[in-house]
């Protein structure tokens, strides 16, 4: 059969080649679990310096068999992709030899870092939260809420109350989230919390985010609500307390509800369900307080391409992984007046992620 349909030869072959990077975008990700899994960008920051590639290759775990050749192909991935970067190891530049040196984003990738991605990268791309993407094609044709049901027989956050290892990685990888949310949340928009007595974080995890809001507002009463396997181990302290329980049920009634990275694991019914539960905890006593939520806003202006590109890659991870969805500004004012909200305000943009109030 001839493909071609009147394209010249030379466009065929960029056809060919846009079609197999598209293939092998895959391999991006896997270096960079390798890299992580290596130690690399912490090797190269105590390295102090430019780290060439033998020193980096004697200073890895390596088998035997593996030389430094290896070494230079997994390096040459990641520098071209901007993980590390090149630099000339003698600052005269009488020598031209070059080491690795961290970029802004390996420095993410640091193990003792309190802003590390890490466990966040590790996270999604464990075997357990890729083998879903496999079932895709299978649950386009099936009725099952979402691909990881499909591919492990129960929705993700059943399958980690059962699985202790899925538990704990689902709770580091959103814990290193919030790390650096929060830095952004409170050097940008600071004043959301400012007024409020008490703040209920619903689905809160194990509490990184709601502990560095505590922190900052001392007087500021905080309760982390979540799953009861989820807050198990967490212990109370000063104006930090933890409590267990299902929020389709109700949320604890509090000044302000926060809902970071909530909404969008869940369909819109369930969404004006949650939603329900929280306007039922911030009317109480004659007080009206409000719903702070952290998700994306598809659609509204992140000033770059590649925070667009992030943006669509979350709506596919949330129709994968879980049954949710990332909305634009009309979708989420949708859910906002099903649920009896009655007005919202956006705060200036945090990256790929928008800050949102909603009243009653
Ligand atoms: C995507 S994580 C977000 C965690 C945290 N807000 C953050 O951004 O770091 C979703 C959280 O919702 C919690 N969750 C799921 N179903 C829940 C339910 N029915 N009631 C309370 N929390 C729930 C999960 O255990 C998980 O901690």
């Amino acid at each position: 059969m001839d493909l071609s349909n009147g394209e010249s030869v030379s466009e065929l072959i960029q056809a060919q080649a846009d079609v197999l990077n598209h293939a092998m975008s895959f391999i991006k990700s896997m270096s960079l679990k390798c890299a992580l899994e290596l130690g690399i960008p912490d090797i190269i920051q105590s390295h102090g310096k430019p780290m060439t590639l033998s020193e980096l290759a004697a200073a890895l775990p390596l088998h035997p068999a593996r030389g430094d050749h290896s070494v230079h192909r997994l390096m040459r991935v990641l520098v071209h992709t901007g993980i590390f970067a090149l630099q000339k190891v003698d600052e005269t530049g009488h020598d031209q030899e070059e080491g690795y040196v961290l970029t802004h984003a390996s420095r993410l990738l640091l193990k003792d870092t309190s802003l590390s991605c890490r466990p966040f990268i590790l996270g999604i791309l464990d075997p357990d939260l890729t083998k879903p993407w496999h079932f895709m094609s299978t649950w386009f044709q099936n009725d099952d809420p979402a691909p990881f049901k499909t591919a492990h027989g129960r929705a993700l956050y059943d399958y980690a109350g059962h699985e202790p290892r899925i538990n704990l990685i689902l709770n580091e990888a959103m814990a290193s989230d919030s790390q650096l949310a929060i830095k952004a949340v409170i050097s940008k928009c600071k004043g959301v919390f400012e007024g409020l007595q008490s703040l209920a974080d619903v689905g809160g995890g194990t509490g990184t985010m709601a502990a560095a809001i505590a922190q900052e507002f001392p007087t500021l009463e905080c309760i982390v609500f979540d799953l009861p396997h989820v807050v198990a181990h967490s212990q109370d302290r000063d104006n930090l307390k933890f409590l267990g329980g299902d929020m389709f049920e109700a949320v604890p009634p509090a000044d302000a509800i926060l809902l970071k990275w909530i909404l969008h694991n869940w369909n819109d019914a369930e969404c004006v369900k949650i939603l329900k539960r929280c306007k039922e905890a911030i009317t109480r006593n004659g007080k009206i307080g409000k719903v702070i939520i952290m998700d994306i806003i598809m659609g509204h202006d992140t000033g770059d391409k590649r925070s667009v590109e992030t943006q669509l890659l979350c709506d596919m991870a949330m129709m994968v992984v879980v049954q949710g969805q990332e909305r634009n500004e009309k979708e989420w004012a949708k859910i906002f007046s099903e649920a009896g909200f009655s007005h919202y305000k956006i705060y200036p943009k945090l990256g790929f992620r928008s800050l949102l109030e909603v009243y009653p």
